[in-house]
């Protein structure tokens, strides 16, 4: 059973940027094959990694519901399906990533939908380590976790209103059905010391915080740079955090 590490927590808080940090200390320092997976919809977890998106997920739902008898002449469509999934893959050397796009709109798409699911479901189970970056909220965690996280990382910026939609968070995880092992809070563009105000809510919260981001400058040089966070150096400030974290990542959860 693949390990899935997945992202939650409010808007702009840093969730994609905690991805692609994640993803690179798995491109960096370990050999385990990880599949990262972009499962908000305004996709952009490939563009932090230098990647070009040609299709995502959603697209081939589309594509296929606007016009269903586009499958080639003599070929099933389940294979026709299957063929522009693997198309969408994007295969790196250490790591892969699936862009699973625009989620179903109105409309039937269930057929479709189950033959998606069941490819992804196939595909994920050749990977030890599953990262699933969500969009704000939790509404979508569900579908691509399939009711089971080993790790949920709840970034908050350091501020209030961060910590406390991971409170709601937190509380709302009964409600959806998914099973999370360990639940960690993550701190990001935290100053040295955590102010008492804040780290009183983490108490009421409940969860740990597992790591402390500081601000990093270089992040904002390569956003503008256009550059891949893969490319950052080790001792960049939030690579050097992560990297200390996912030590600790592993060793919870193996
Ligand atoms: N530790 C940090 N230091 C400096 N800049 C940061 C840091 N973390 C995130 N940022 C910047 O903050 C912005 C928002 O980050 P990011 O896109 O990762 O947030 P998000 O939670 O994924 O947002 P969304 O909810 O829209 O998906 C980005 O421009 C990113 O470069
Ligand atoms: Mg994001």
């Amino acid at each position: 059973m693949s390990k899935v590490i997945a992202m939650a927590g409010k808007g702009g808080v840093g969730k994609t940027t905690v991805s692609a940090l994640v993803t690179r200390f798995f491109a960096k320092h370990q050999n385990d094959p990880l599949l990262a997976i972009d499962a908000d919809p305004n996709s952009n977890l490939g563009e932090t990694l230098g990647l070009e998106i040609e299709k995502t997920v959603g697209d081939i739902r589309e594509d296929f519901m606007k016009d269903p008898q586009g499958v080639p002449s003599g070929m099933d469509k389940i294979v026709y399906l299957e063929m522009l999934m693997n198309q969408v893959l994007i295969e790196q050397n250490t790591f892969d990533l699936l862009v699973m796009g625009r989620q179903e709109g109105q409309g039937c798409y269930c057929m479709v939908n189950n033959i998606l699911n069941r490819f992804a479901d196939q595909l994920e189970s050749n990977y030890k380590y599953l990262l699933v970056d969500n969009e704000a909220g939790m509404e979508h965690l569900s579908r691509r976790t399939k009711g089971k996280v080993d790790v949920l990382l709840m970034v908050t910026d350091y501020a209030l209103r961060g910590l406390r939609a991971v409170g709601r968070i937190n509380e709302m995880l009964g409600d959806l059905k998914i099973e999370v092992k360990h639940k960690a809070i993550i701190v990001n563009r935290a100053p040295k010391e955590l102010s008492k105000v804040f780290l009183d809510e983490v108490e009421r919260i409940g969860v740990p915080i597992l790591c402390s981001i500081p601000d990093d400058k270089n992040l904002l040089e390569f956003d503008m740079e256009q550059r891949s966070l893969l490319e950052l150096d080790d001792d960049s400030p939030a690579v050097y955090s992560i990297n200390r974290m996912m030590q600790k990542v592993k060793e919870i959860i193996g």
